[in-house]
């Protein structure tokens, strides 16, 4: 599906990109994205990147610091559209839904496409209030009986329930930095999304969080498509079953995660992955 007309020479290491080498295409595709251009003003952080995400599959973006990784997964929950110098074109995908089709409201969009962040944010609210938050907005349940039951199934779902079921009003930023980021998973979860997106969510934690929450995404994919991006390559090995290596905005490879970490294909991957550069 790559464009090969699009031919660039890198200034820096004389590498040519020609279009993307590897599969970028999913038989069950649960979001597709064709021809994705980036702006940041005039700087192009994106440059026509096309690729699928697969469902109920964990798929990892990595590469270097600045190669658009993080600008790349805003694109698919319209996250981008907060940042006003951003421009996005190209034709992106939930299923057969056009996500910026000008009809479609991007806070719905938000609940179908979810997003976690590197650094856990809880709302200044209770355990309880923060997961409570996105279903209460959309009106998810009648009664307060139907709230707690999506509250505790969503805690119980991000692994977190066992630990805080006996303080569920004390606030959610006593938690420690790894029961956060779970919380702000329960919260994501609460509103039942298709898709959960996922910024290096954990390199602000330590290696026992870090593992936690890797065996929680593992989980979370028998029911939710996840696209992680994670500077950490072991993690990208542990976690995924496609990784898609970007490089200045280029999607350079993508493919099943153990060739592309065992087999790449690209000398830019290579490079990358045996640690030259990054
Ligand atoms: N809000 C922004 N305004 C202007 N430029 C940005 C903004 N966010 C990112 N960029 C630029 O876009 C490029 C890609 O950044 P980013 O997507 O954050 O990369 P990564 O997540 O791979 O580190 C970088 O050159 C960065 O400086
Ligand atoms: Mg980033």
């Amino acid at each position: 599906m790559s464009d090969l007309s699009i031919t660039e020479a890198l200034t820096s290491d004389d590498i040519v990109i020609e279009g993307t080498v590897g599969t970028t295409t999913a038989e069950d595709a649960k979001m597709s994205m064709r021809n994705v251009n980036v702006f940041y003003g005039d700087k192009q952080a994106i440059k026509n990147v096309s690729l699928d995400l697969a469902r109920n599959q964990v798929t990892a973006l990595i590469g270097p610091s600045g190669c658009g990784k993080s600008t790349f997964l805003r694109c698919l929950n319209r996250m981008n559209d907060t940042i006003p110098i951003c421009r996005v074109e190209g034709e992106l995908k939930l299923e057969e839904q056009d996500i910026y089709a000008k009809k479609l409201d991007p806070v719905l969009l938000r609940a179908r496409v979810g997003m976690v962040f590197q650094k856990p944010n809880p709302f200044p609210k209770s355990i309880y209030d923060n997961v409570a938050y996105g279903p209460r907005i959309h009106g998810l349940a009648a009664n307060r009986a139907e709230l707690d039951e999506i509250v505790v199934s969503s805690l119980q779902k991000a692994g977190l329930f066992g630990e805080v079921k006996d303080r569920l009003d004390a606030p959610g930023t006593g938690l420690s930095g790894g029961q956060q980021q779970r919380l702000c998973i329960a919260r994501t979860i609460a509103v039942s999304p298709e898709v959960i997106l996922m910024d290096e969510p954990a390199s602000a934690l330590d290696p026992i969080a870090t593992a936690v929450i890797e065996e929680l995404i593992d989980e979370l994919k028998e029911k939710y498509t996840i696209a992680i991006v994670t500077h950490s390559m072991q993690q990208a090995a542990r976690v995924s079953q496609a990784t898609a290596y970007f490089h200045m905005g280029h999607l350079v490879e993508m493919g099943k995660t153990e060739q592309i970490f065992t087999n790449p294909t690209h000398e830019l991957t290579e490079n990358y992955i045996t640690g030259r550069f990054g």
